[in-house]
């Protein structure tokens, strides 16, 4: 009997095959029990009908718990009624094996939880066809991330996890005991790595998770996500935000390409990701916070005027990206922050040392930034200047300096979270659902 996966059934049509997997509901109708059955690739209907089956096995499929576990051998119709994802098919039952016939006292019964009583038992909540959907996704962007990179001559090379030294701001670390050496920290960013990976390799990315000690319980926060950061070599500005622009609309059209039945499932509208294909618009920072002074002085609702405060200089607080959003269909490149919100490493601006060669990508319909960008400091004297301003211990980043020694390049990169491009593909709220088990101020379990 051919074992075959629950996202291909449409091939099988009229074949006897065996599905192996879970029973995710069940409902009984006299002589016929419908199971809904997932096997990791799909969900599909499963019909047994009491005329079919040996009385004492139906008996037994009648009282199936949920999450049994099961194996199904029968002939795959189509019928447009039938549910599951893809959904339109169903096996009508000839034979059925229960290798576990599951506990009665499942805690996610189906029916509405809470989301913290979601998040406490996030290890059944995987198996919901909502999160299925979702990390399934995931799964997508990452390898999609990969494809893109190593078909357009980068070189992945994995950075460290436990660094001597912040990079990203120090208020965010997490920090160990290291042996005889003092203290490490659980990395925020693989890029002062990266930025050594060029001079070796010359275009290069890292994938992996990082780690900040987020004090924001905001949606768009983790305290542990994954970050994909391309470094390149002789790059500016202008070639990182093509890049990004290439890189971004593959992800976006493989994954409606591939993952059409989960983004159905989720009930994402496509027709806003069909037209995510390059150009993105490109706006500056002076040009946003025009804007956003504009926006907040018309503003006649105190409680949102509040919200909207905003001065040149300022960083953008999630009502900000929303609103900067709303301007386009598509992501939204601003560049040339203030260098006072932006982090050390970053290329004045030319003939503007209060700006920097920066760029952030914000995701539309609200989703705001999912990319942080830069050209990076390439003089030894002026980023030397710039630790000791910033008050940076030296000797951590003495090998880091010393990449502006010996054949430096200007070059450029950026960091894409995993968890916020995944949130927004899906059209969901939060990203704590974008990722397996997710990490936060409050969650470390399970
Ligand atoms: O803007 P960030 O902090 O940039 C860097 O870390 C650079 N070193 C990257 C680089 O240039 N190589 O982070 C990059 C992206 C953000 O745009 C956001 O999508 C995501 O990482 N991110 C987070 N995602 C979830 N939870 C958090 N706490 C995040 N912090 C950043
Ligand atoms: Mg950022």
């Amino acid at each position: 009997m051919s074992i075959i996966r629950v996202d291909e059934i449409a091939k099988h049509v009229g074949q006897e095959v065996t599905v192996r997997g879970w029973v995710y509901n069940r409902t009984d109708k006299g002589k016929l029990v419908f199971l809904l059955v997932r096997d990791g690739t799909g969900f599909v209907q499963c019909v047994a009908f009491k005329g079919d089956l040996a009385p004492e096995v139906f008996d037994r499929v009648m009282r199936l718990p949920q999450e049994s576990s099961v194996i199904i051998t029968g002939a795959v119709r189509e019928d447009k009624r039938a549910p599951g994802i893809p959904g339109g098919y169903e096996i009508g039952v000839k034979q059925i094996e229960i290798v576990q016939e599951a506990a009665l006292d499942y805690p996610m019964a189906l029916k509405d939880h809470g989301v913290d009583f979601a998040l406490d038992n996030r290890h059944l909540w995987i198996r919901f066809p909502s999160q299925w959907a979702i990390l399934r996704v995931r799964v997508r962007v990452m390898s999609a991330v990969r494809e893109y990179l190593d078909s357009h001559g980068f070189f992945n090379l994995d950075t460290p996890i436990l660094t001597p030294a912040a990079a990203e701001g120090t208020t965010t670390l997490f920090e160990t005991e290291y042996f005889d050496e003092g203290k490490a920290y659980l990395a925020q960013t693989g890029q002062l790595y990266n930025e050594a990976n060029i001079f070796a390799f010359g275009k290069v990315y890292c994938f992996g998770p990082t780690f900040r000690a987020e004090k924001s319980k905001t949606r768009r926060h983790l305290t542990e996500f994954w970050m994909l950061e391309p470094e390149i070599a002789f790059c500016d500005l202008d070639q990182l935000m093509e890049i990004e622009e290439g890189l971004i609309t593959h992800i976006v059209q493989t994954v409606l390409r591939d993952c059409a039945a989960e983004l159905k499932f989720l009930e994402r509208d496509v027709t806003k990701l069909q037209a995510i294909i390059p150009p993105f618009p490109r706006m500056s920072y002076d040009d946003a916070a025009k804007y956003l002074i504009e926006l907040y002085e018309k503003e006649t609702d105190p409680e949102r005027k509040e919200l909207l405060k905003f001065e040149w200089g300022m960083d953008f607080g999630a009502p900000h990206e929303v609103e900067l959003t709303k301007l386009h269909d598509k992501p939204l490149f601003v560049y040339g922050y203030p260098s006072a919100v932006k982090a050390f490493y970053m290329e004045p601006w030319p003939g503007r040392p209060e700006v920097c060669k920066s760029v952030d990508l914000l995701a539309p319909e609200g989703y705001g930034e999912i990319c942080g960008g830069s050209e990076r400091m390439s003089d030894y004297d002026k980023l030397l200047a710039r630790i000791r301003q910033e008050g940076l211990p030296e000797e951590a980043f003495k090998w880091y300096l010393e990449l502006r020694k010996y054949g430096s390049v200007p070059h450029s990169g950026f960091g894409m979270g995993v968890e916020r491009v995944v949130a927004w593909l899906c059209g969901i709220e939060h990203i704590r659902e974008a990722i397996p088990f997710p990490r936060t101020i409050k969650r470390v379990y399970p």
